[in-house]
């Protein structure tokens, strides 16, 4: 029986040893001060900027909320951050994406402060965790870290394929599994035989984008599998990159969709808040 990595549970661990901290923060008339810039109602970027803010709520950290139009034009938008990352009783600042389409958001995330730029999208940050500086880590891939440390499994020396390239998963995922001492391949849609790759995985960790994409002639016995993908099947249930039922028989541990990567990219932004404060010093 393969082990449930359960995301809830750890991220809210790491929620409370991040309320311990706010809490000995203030004691010591340091506040924390997250703003969260939405531009649009995107309804899934509504509910995400919800339990983000929640989340800074629960912890103790100052949410400041800039809700914009719709058709809002970059130029205000750049200006908002521009007056946030002047501003030094803010140490966090968020643009929910993706931003409207006449918006430019590689120029909105370059022009975030990088040590403001809790979400780690920054080039400078980006950069610094290619070669191992401090700065902001993206808060996916950093909390898969989390689920693996704090389920006890090792990652030195096994080999880790992951399966997608993005800038916000794929790519830092690498870096920090690399870190981590881990044999890291990076696979991706124009892989040939993905499959005859993805079965050498001691770690398989999934981040393609497609509804159960990854069946049970993908892994091989014993893998961990972490399954970054959120969709809806059939019946409007919530689902992952992974063809949970049929693959987790074959594994030694499994995040599930929801409840497993999800919860935890949450808790890192709350991390990276308490960092942005010492980042700042
Ligand atoms: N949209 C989807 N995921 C994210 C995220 O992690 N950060 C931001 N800012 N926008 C997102």
């Amino acid at each position: 029986m393969a082990e449930i990595i359960d995301g809830k549970k750890i991220s809210q661990e790491i929620k409370d040893e991040l309320k311990e901290k706010v809490a000995a923060m203030h004691a010591q008339g340091q506040e924390v001060t997250l703003a969260v810039v939405l531009v649009g109602q995107d309804p899934a970027s509504c509910v995400y900027v919800r339990n983000k803010k929640r989340a800074c709520e629960y912890i103790g950290i100052r949410s400041l909320s800039y809700e914009l139009a719709e058709d809002t034009s970059e130029e205000e938008v750049l200006a908002l951050i521009d007056k946030l990352n002047g501003d030094k009783d803010v140490n966090g600042i968020l643009v929910q994406l993706p931003l409207p389409k006449h918006m430019d958001e590689d120029k909105i995330t370059r022009a975030i402060d990088p040590l403001k730029d809790v979400d780690g999208f920054h080039p400078q940050n980006v950069g610094a965790l290619s070669i191992g500086l401090p700065g902001f880590v993206s808060c996916t891939p950093a909390g898969i870290i989390q689920l693996l440390k704090r389920s006890h499994i090792d990652m030195e020396g096994k080999h880790c394929v992951i399966v997608g390239r993005s800038n916000i998963v794929g790519k830092p995922m690498a870096l920090l599994m690399l870190r981590e001492n881990a044999t890291v391949t990076v696979t991706h849609s124009k892989t040939k035989d993905l499959a005859s790759v993805t079965r050498q995985a001691d770690i398989l960790i999934v981040a393609i984008g497609k509804k159960q994409f990854i069946t049970a002639d993908y892994v091989k016995e014993g893998v961990v599998v972490i399954d970054v993908g959120m969709h809806r099947d059939e019946n409007n249930h919530l689902c992952g990159d992974v063809a949970y039922d049929e693959v987790a028989s074959h594994c030694s541990a499994i995040t599930p969709v929801p409840g497993g990567v999800g919860p935890m990219t949450i808790a890192m932004l709350m991390h990276n808040c308490l960092e942005s404060v010492d980042l700042q010093k």
